[in-house]
């Protein structure tokens, strides 16, 4: 960001040569609250940061070496997306108008669209493309106030490929102010030269993929698109069992389109993170609570797709599964960015009240990568990720989509975006 944006260059550069920063004159900080195990709002407080961490949250705190004035407006953590599809070629507007006229996700797939159109062009990309892609990609999410990105690969679908992806999401990652966590998504679809050869290919994941990525300690997660026509329950078990082994921990798309077991196979393997479940029935509601798995809801697909049926997160959060939001950033189902707006999504369509929606957005999603000692709450110890807004209260967040309300991204107490 900070090349296109002089402001944030001075702003930076004065407030890199001080050792702490002061944010005061604060309207309202939103955070989750680790002792109290809940969000709170307070008013009146101050927030110390030091070294790129928070030191001291309080009333009336001692003076640092600079202040930054928040105008009496709404402070909160930066939104951690745990569920992003970012490294590929073009998006795929074709198929938006497709299914204007009435087709489906699987039915534009089987006319050559989907996952493996955007495959073709991301196998034939050099590496370089990609980086000013995916680099280009992640200055929108920090100015948009994510500050904290998990970035999957998976439309390569060969062992090079695949590789190129996740080297891409390390390089881009080296470079850039946001923090990206990788996940190896080998299991995204199966390649057209593999159509009738399925296990062929969950043999290559396995026994190529799987060790060369990890090998190379460029993934923390696995990833697979557990759904009829894709994976299947067996075939999923094996890549995630297979990546465990080597280290890597379980991610799922489950319960997308229908209900088939992959929740079911979520909560048996207890994975990080079971993914869309607009889909999901009862039985996988209580299998996942029962295990404690993390549900992470994508209404920002739902809603690109143009589908009706949203995730019933009522069901989900009565029977005590914790749920994250994220965007589903990707090529085809979902050219979404903002978090601000899959709040929006999630007030409107799956009823979360707005505290609800920032709880989901922040501590739980990181909670879900395993980063939560870390980010995803303003508290003492934790890193200066923060989001300085133009609104006083957070009721205005899902309120006001014409524009970003924004006015200041800090990570690791770093100006990177200012309105
Ligand atoms: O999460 N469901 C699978 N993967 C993506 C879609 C990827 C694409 O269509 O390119 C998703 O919606
Ligand atoms: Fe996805």
């Amino acid at each position: 960001m900070g090349d296109k944006n002089p402001d944030v260059k001075k702003i930076a550069l004065t407030l890199s040569k001080m050792n702490s920063i002061k944010l005061g004159n604060i309207g309202s900080l939103v955070s989750f609250n680790s002792e109290s195990c809940e969000m709170t709002t307070e008013r009146d407080v101050e927030v110390v940061v030091e070294n790129g961490c928070i030191i001291d949250i309080g009333k009336k705190l001692g003076d640092a070496d600079s202040f930054i004035d928040c105008g009496n407006n709404l402070v909160t953590p930066g939104f951690v997306d745990s569920h992003t599809h970012p490294v590929f070629v073009d998006t795929r507007e074709e198929e938006f108008a497709m299914r204007v006229s009435g087709l489906s996700y699987q039915e534009i797939q089987k006319r050559g669209g989907g996952i493996l159109k955007s495959t073709k062009l991301l196998r034939e990309a050099s590496e370089s493309l990609l980086i000013s892609k995916v680099k280009s990609r992640m200055d929108t999410f920090l100015s948009l106030g994510t500050t904290t990105v998990e970035c999957k690969s998976g439309y390569g679908l060969d062992t090079g490929s695949e590789l190129k992806s996740l080297k891409v999401i390390d390089k881009v990652n080296k470079n850039h102010e946001i923090d990206m966590i990788p996940t190896f998504m080998g299991g995204h679809d199966f390649p057209i030269d593999f159509q009738h050869n399925k296990d062929a290919y969950v043999d290559l994941i396995c026994s190529n993929m799987i060790p060369k990525v990890t090998k190379q300690g460029i993934a923390k997660f696995n990833d697979v698109f557990c759904e009829p026509g894709y994976f299947n329950i067996e075939q999923s078990k094996r890549i995630l069992e297979t990546g465990k082994k080597y280290g890597l921990f379980s991610r799922m798309h489950c319960d997308e389109f229908s209900c088939f077991g992959a929740s079911k196979l979520a909560a048996e393997l207890k994975v990080n993170s079971a993914d869309h479940l607009m889909e999901i029935d009862k039985d996988g509601i209580d299998m996942l609570a029962n295990e404690n798995v993390i549900g992470t809801l994508l209404p920002g697909t739902t809603f690109f797709l143009g589908m009706k049926k949203y995730a019933p997160y009522l069901e989900l959060q009565k029977q005590g599964v914790e749920i994250a939001i994220a965007s589903d950033y990707n090529s085809g189902s979902c050219n979404i960015q903002s978090m601000p707006f899959i709040i929006t999504l999630s007030c409107i369509y799956l009823k979360m009240n707005i505290l609800e929606a920032i709880q989901a957005s922040t501590i739980i999603p990181s909670k879900s990568l395993m980063i939560d000692d870390k980010v995803g709450s303003i508290e003492k110890g934790k890193i200066a990720d923060i989001l300085v807004w133009a609104i006083p209260d957070a009721k205005y967040i899902p309120y006001s989509i014409n524009q970003s309300n924004i006015n200041l991204v800090l990570k690791k107490g770093k100006p990177v975006f200012t309105a």
